[in-house]
């Protein structure tokens, strides 16, 4: 009943393939946007901006230069990324510990498990990153990433150096939210995978989101904690 209900699913929500008059479309949809922002009436004020170097460089990289990443590097971009928040704000009686990344109600719907790749001083593998200790705890050492992430033949995943998978369990935020805690779990993710791609740069590091892969598959090989559920990835890898 599952599988037929998540084929229907993507039957009507997941088109597979683009095919010209799709791409017109979406085209057109995207033109009538830029005509409703023109055909606006109101006072335009322009603004004045410099742009900032950081942000106007920002782009999604996929080919990676296969350089080791040292482990004193990768804990910064981690414990800066995901950690527990050093200056102790007072929390709710039922949040957890402050995270460097924001969360709906200061409950932490999101963890992460990490594929370290080719990181010098860890062994590869899966690990679950525990932010109360600072620490990895491996899960699965034998993984192949082209089996975890199968979607991606166009990104170099060989010559990365970690891989974020961003899980959550949305209990919590059910009892507190309702369904609308979904949303939260997503935007939760969205934030952590911001700081990191915040944080690569300064190591010469650089890195893509992904949103393709398999859901039950990947939660089955990540072999990740019961109640969870992978949300979003992202790839690192050093900038060539
Ligand atoms: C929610 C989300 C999901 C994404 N999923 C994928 C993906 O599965 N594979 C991929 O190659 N890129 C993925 N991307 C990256 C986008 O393709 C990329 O951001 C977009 O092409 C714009 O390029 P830029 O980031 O270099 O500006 C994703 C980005 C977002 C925000």
């Amino acid at each position: 009943m599952a599988n037929l209900f998540e084929y229907l699913l993507n039957k009507i929500f997941k088109p597979k393939f683009f095919d010209e008059k799709k791409i017109f479309k979406i085209v057109d949809i995207q033109n009538k946007k830029l005509d409703l922002l023109n055909a606006l009436i109101g006072k335009r004020i322009k603004l004045t901006s410099e742009p900032h170097s950081f942000f106007h460089k920002r782009v999604s990289i996929r080919n990676f230069s296969g350089k080791a990443l040292n482990k004193e590097y990768f804990s910064e971009i981690i414990f800066n990324s995901l950690g527990i928040r050093k200056d102790k704000s007072p929390k709710k009686e039922y949040s957890l510990e402050p995270r460097t990344f924001p969360s709906a109600g200061g409950l932490n719907l999101i963890e992460s498990a990490i594929y370290v790749h080719n990181v010098s001083g860890i062994e590869k593998g899966i690990y679950l990153y525990n932010p109360y200790t600072e620490e990895l705890i491996l899960l699965k050492s034998k993984v192949l990433l082209e089996d975890l992430l199968p979607y991606c033949q166009n990104i170099n995943l060989n010559q990365a150096n970690f891989v974020i998978f961003f899980i959550s369990n949305i209990q919590p935020g059910m009892i507190k939210y309702g369904l609308r805690s979904y949303r939260y779990v997503l935007l939760e993710a969205g934030h952590a995978a911001q700081n990191i791609l915040l944080n690569l740069p300064k190591y010469g590091l650089g890195g893509v989101c992904l949103g393709a892969f398999n859901d039950k598959k990947l939660r089955k090989e990540l072999n990740i904690l019961k109640d969870y559920q992978n949300e979003y990835v992202v790839v690192c890898g050093g900038i060539k």
